[in-house]
């Protein structure tokens, strides 16, 4: 096998960006002055961080929060942190970083043999009270899709967090059932 036919099957985890992206990326290392600082270069890059946290959020049909971080971990770890919500749970083929963000008295669901998280589970573990749940929609392993639709019109949950991992398509939903409360 040359390296001209490789065939790379692990776009899961991670896959080139759009040229557009690599454009976006390029202009915003262009913009290099602290958008903390009041004097007009500052303005201007306060002005394109904000703006892009609006392209993010229309593009995500998001209307809370956007919070850019560096990384998956802290995001997650962010978005444990601020649920105020007693239960934890997240699904057994989650990253480690989930799993050290939502701590060691969290219930881990199931998976089935195909890595779709066991929806009764889910169901035993929203019923027992208001529950952060993480579950990402598309595992950057294996690539399943996760039932979360299916989980969101049967079990009345809500979804308060996105995680998006440097624009991969494997995103974390955080959900919690009714009464929920997030500060
Ligand atoms: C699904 C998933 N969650 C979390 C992480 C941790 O991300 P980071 O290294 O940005 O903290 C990764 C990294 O590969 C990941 O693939």
């Amino acid at each position: 096998l040359t390296v001209q036919n490789r065939l790379y099957l692990d776009h899961a985890a991670t896959t080139p960006v759009l040229p557009e992206a690599r454009t976006a990326v390029a202009q915003a290392l262009d913009r290099w002055a602290n958008p903390s600082s009041p004097h007009a270069d500052g303005r201007a890059s306060r002005a394109a961080l904000e703006q892009a946290r609006r392209d993010i959020a229309d593009a995500l049909g998001w209307r809370h929060d956007i919070i850019l971080t560096s990384g998956a971990t802290e995001a997650i770890a962010i978005a444990a942190a601020r649920a105020r919500v007693a239960g934890r749970s997240f699904s057994a083929t989650e990253h480690d970083a989930v799993g050290a963000a939502m701590g060691s008295e969290a219930t881990i669901l199931p998976v089935d043999e195909a890595g779709a998280v066991d929806l009764p589970q889910l169901r035993a573990a929203l019923s027992r009270g208001p529950t952060l749940v993480a579950v990402q929609q598309v595992n950057n392993e294996t690539g399943v899709i996760q039932p979360l639709e299916r989980a969101m019109s049967q079990f009345l949950i809500d979804i308060l967090a996105v995680v998006v991992i440097g624009g991969l398509i494997a995103l974390i939903y955080i959900a919690v059932l009714d009464s929920m409360r997030w500060g």
